[in-house]
């Protein structure tokens, strides 16, 4: 945990595989594939160092049941795209606002200008409004002002837009943009081949992008808080653009833009916009900070766009309302239970399923990386009402469960702050009842290996002092798998059943408002 060293992947072999949904479908990609999943070997936190820990923010679910935020302010993709200075999200006209943030030293951009936002820990972001061209041969943005610019004008910025900005390992390996005040005389040399009547969000579909929860941690969500105000009036141009991203996402990348996706790196055109933004704010671990938002937007605002772009809505909605219908005493809470494969496996699993049964659930066994698409990932995913699997990035998949529903976590020998450190917070923050399973040493196959008295059995946080991440990334997460003690997992499966039934049977209640 306090490591936020690379692991060494030498060592980690082939033990790893965290890809989720993604790993099969990436076939006939060897050479993004080796460098996703070797990289990605892991999870979330590892890569976090304990400062980011300290920084995300805690707060209670009263936002929840918030009324919505006020949607009716309009805004309009005009030529002369400058920011409302006033904030506060009221109606901005006909000026699109291209930073949402609240105090941002960009969120009162005038016409014209280059401004980035560099005081953020973990990501840098700059917003140009104007006349932009890209070009693509120098991998520059040209801002070509209506007016000569202040002579304290800023000329150039460069960014590399990715929201881990203290790792410098994969900072390196994202392409640098630049942008730049460009002089009249260039503008023959950059006659617009395709005009966009929007801005252009610049990102990355590389970095960590081949694990799941990489994609929506460091990716989509950041992505998402930083347009989502532009109601899809925004295209997006994407560094390190291929088919695998592009198809796994394609309902998530259609639910933030109307646009095209523009191939930064392989598009040769030159591209024209009313303004761009360049990288992505990053408010925490799968967070959406409402306080630090114009229109105080939370993660069940995202979770609510994964629903739109993943559901047919008019289909499901009136086959829910007949389940209501039925009596409750026909009902069996469903259980979804996140099957890995290689490591971090539950050898019992079978017998756990049993288990659950007869507990009284309806069970659903969801295998990791088995190339199912994320549409069908979501629509089994928001059917459950409790979902339990071992520490992985799959479980990113809990914000596709409903609002109300449970996520029950297994956190390995040795594993317990990691696995905390990415879905307690975030979990609870999107309404979900958050439950961590720490197995005991019994329950551990490095038992096996160890011996029950062994440190690294009987004490993993002395055992990983001083021994730093390789130790962790190869003995904890990538040797280990767990067995259940059945005595013990049923009571948490139990009082998970008792919660589906007296949710549900809240939520059948007329006008109820259901604490998770
Ligand atoms: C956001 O929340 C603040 C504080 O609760 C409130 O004053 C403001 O009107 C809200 N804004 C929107 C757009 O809902
Ligand atoms: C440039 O100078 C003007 C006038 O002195 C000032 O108002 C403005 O804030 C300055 N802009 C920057 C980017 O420093
Ligand atoms: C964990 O289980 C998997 C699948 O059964 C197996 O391939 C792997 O060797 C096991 N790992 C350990 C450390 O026992």
């Amino acid at each position: 945990m306090a490591s936020s060293k690379l692991p060494d992947l030498k060592s980690l072999g082939g033990a790893v595989e965290d890809g989720g949904g993604g790993k099969s479908k990436a076939k006939g990609w060897p050479g993004f594939v080796h460098f996703f999943f070797v990289l990605s070997v892991v999870l979330c936190v590892i890569f976090y160092s304990p400062r980011l820990f300290a920084l995300t923010s805690t707060y209670g679910l009263d936002f929840f049941v918030q009324p919505p935020p006020d949607t009716s302010s309009r805004v309009v993709g005009q030529d002369d795209i400058a920011a409302a200075g006033g904030g506060g999200g009221g109606d901005v006209g006909d000026v699109v606002v291209l930073d949402n943030q609240l105090h941002s030293p960009c969120s009162s951009l005038p016409g014209d200008t280059i401004c980035c936002d560099r005081s953020d820990f973990n990501t840098d972001v700059c917003f140009m409004a104007g006349d932009v061209r890209l070009d693509p041969a120098s991998l520059s943005l040209l801002l070509f002002p209506q007016q000569r610019p202040a002579a304290n004008a800023t000329v150039e910025e460069r960014i590399r837009p990715y929201t881990r900005k203290w790792e410098r390992f994969i900072m390196s390996r994202i392409e640098e943009v630049r942008l730049r005040m460009a002089r009249p005389e260039e503008a023959p040399d950059h006659r617009c081949d395709v005009r966009h009547d929007a801005p252009l969000l610049v990102m990355t579909a590389g970095g960590y992008t081949g694990n799941l929860f990489h994609a929506f941690s460091d990716g989509f969500v950041p992505a998402w808080l930083t347009v989502q105000h532009l109601r899809r009036r925004v295209v997006l141009g994407v560094l390190s653009y291929n088919p695998w991203w592009a198809g796994t996402y394609s309902e998530i990348i259609s639910g933030l833009s109307d646009y095209h996706v523009v191939d930064l790196l392989h598009d040769k055109r030159t591209h024209c916009f009313t303004g761009a933004i360049v990288g992505t704010r990053f408010h925490g671990i799968l967070a959406v900070e409402p306080t630090r938002l114009r229109d105080n937007k939370t993660i069940v605002d995202f979770h609510n766009l994964l629903a739109d772009v993943y559901e047919n809505r008019e289909d499901s909605v009136p086959q829910k309302q007949q389940e209501l219908q039925q009596p409750a005493v026909a009902w069996r809470p469903s259980l979804g239970i996140v099957s890995r494969r290689g490591t971090r496996v539950i050898e019992n699993q079978a017998a756990m399923l049993q288990l659950a049964r007869s507990v009284g659930f309806d069970v659903d066994i969801h295998e990791t990386a088995n190339g199912m698409p994320l549409s069908a990932a979501y629509a089994s995913l928001s059917a459950c009402d409790v979902l339990v699997g071992v520490h992985g990035a799959d479980l990113t998949k809990f914000l596709f469960l409903h609002p109300g529903a449970a996520l029950v976590q297994i956190a390995p020998l040795g594993v317990p702050p990691i696995a905390h450190g990415c879905y307690a917070a975030a979990s609870a923050r999107m309404g979900l009842h958050y439950e961590q399973y720490d197995a005991r040493g019994h329950e551990s196959s490095l038992v096996r290996k160890y011996g029950l008295k062994d440190a690294v059995v009987s004490d993993p946080e002395r055992a990983k002092r001083d021994k730093g991440w390789d130790f962790v990334a190869r003995v904890y997460l990538g040797g280990q798998n767990v067995t259940l003690d059945l005595a013990r997992f049923s009571e948490t499966l139990s009082r998970m059943h008792a919660r589906a039934v007296r949710v549900r049977s809240l939520q059948r209640l007329p006008q109820s408002h259901v604490s998770p």
